[in-house]
């Protein structure tokens, strides 16, 4: 009987050792072994049936066996809910933490502050103007003639409601008739020159609508940073020097800069200001001079940002045109000035390498993320 004892005791102890630690497999061996009907019970049967000279000795050794077949379960069984433990039940305080991502601010923000702060930087001041607008700001006071394509309610959202404000002081053209949505942020530099006196430089940052169909270069809403300095001495070239500053902080210093002749009704004359490819530096504009751009392998290759031009397109400006002073009641004769405006996703995409204007307006946080 001793025998028989400490055998099944060994392989009690060495089935609880090697099974699952999972609360049911532990029940289910505290029933094999401990339960009413179990195998200890069993024991305890066979030792009433021994010569009473053997019992005491019986007896003790499977009380040993109990206690140790209950502490192996209890061991186990610990070690198991500590098991539990970690896997979430309870808090953990030796588990690392999980941290919260800190937000970032959008792109198209970054890019208004960047484009704001190198204006900042060199005196402007910056400046906004509301969204709703009058057909006067966003277009007569600029010198847009009635017969403008873009007065066309195809290119111009119109607002249902006629603006009934009239501000005493100001005739009623410019405060009645129809309302929009400003279609650019030129009309601010009405606005801010009713109001103030030369000489000042400001900045507009704001958002601008037009009914574009959405594609991947083309969004009804986006954004522009108009630029207005005005004084009686301005001259072009300060517009150039103001200019070559910003494409240099913005995109780097060997950036190039190049003015085209082009047309804005309110800036005379103006132009169109291209900086060299961010992504070829200009590199394959050789391919027009005839030369190969890769002049190793004369390969041509075109660059896919510039599309082989060497050039991209960054803002229009000009010289306020004299009309736009007359109609704000300055005298052209005494005061000059330049204007700029650039569209601030075309800055951001040129700058980040984004290839699609819609990513800005999709809310995913793992574009949003990147910045
Ligand atoms: N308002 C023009 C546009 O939206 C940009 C511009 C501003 C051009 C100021 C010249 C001067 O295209």
């Amino acid at each position: 009987m001793k025998d028989k004892i400490r055998e099944i005791e060994q392989a009690a102890l060495a089935e609880i050792g090697s099974s699952d630690s999972d609360r049911d497999s532990l029940e289910a061996l505290r029933i094999k072994y401990l339960g009413r009907k179990g195998i200890l019970a069993e024991l305890f049967k066979k030792m009433a049936e021994l010569p009473s000279a053997e019992k005491p000795e019986a007896g003790q050794l499977l009380n040993f066996f109990k206690n140790n077949l209950t502490k192996a379960l209890d061991e186990k069984f610990s070690s198991s809910s500590e098991l539990e433990k970690r896997r979430g039940g309870e808090l953990d305080i030796t588990l690392p933490g999980i941290s919260e991502r800190l937000g970032s601010r959008h792109p198209i923000t970054k890019t208004i502050n960047a484009i704001c702060d190198c204006f900042i930087s060199m005196g402007f001041m910056v400046v906004e103007g509301p969204e709703i607008e009058t057909e006067h700001y966003n277009f007569e006071a600029l010198n847009i003639p009635l017969e403008h394509p873009s007065r066309d309610a195809f290119d111009t959202f119109y607002l249902k409601t006629e603006s009934s404000r009239v501000e005493t002081g100001k005739p009623a053209n410019r405060q009645t008739g129809k309302l929009l949505l400003r279609s650019h942020t030129s009309p601010v530099q009405a606005h801010f020159m009713e109001n103030n006196k030369p000489p000042f430089s400001i900045i507009v940052p704001g958002r601008v609508y037009r009914p574009d169909a959405t594609d991947a270069s083309h969004s009804f809403m986006f954004h522009q940073v108009e630029g207005l300095a005005v004084s009686g001495k301005i001259k072009f070239s300060d517009l150039k020097g103001v200019l070559s500053v910003f494409t240099k902080q913005m995109f780097g210093k060997d950036t190039k800069m190049r003015f085209r002749p082009s047309f804005f009704p309110f800036t005379e004359p103006s132009a169109e200001v291209d900086i060299s490819c961010v992504l070829c530096s200009g590199e394959s504009s050789l391919t027009e001079t005839g030369k190969p751009a890769n002049r190793q392998t004369g390969k041509q290759h075109r660059c896919s940002m510039c599309g082989g031009k060497g050039w991209l397109e960054i803002l229009g400006a000009g010289m306020v045109n004299p009309k736009v002073f007359e109609n704000v009641g300055y005298d052209p004769k005494k005061v000059a000035g330049f204007a700029f405006g650039m569209g601030v996703e075309r800055i951001a995409i040129l700058k980040y390498g984004i290839s699609d204007i819609r990513m800005f307006f999709e809310n995913d946080v793992r574009f949003l993320r990147q910045f």
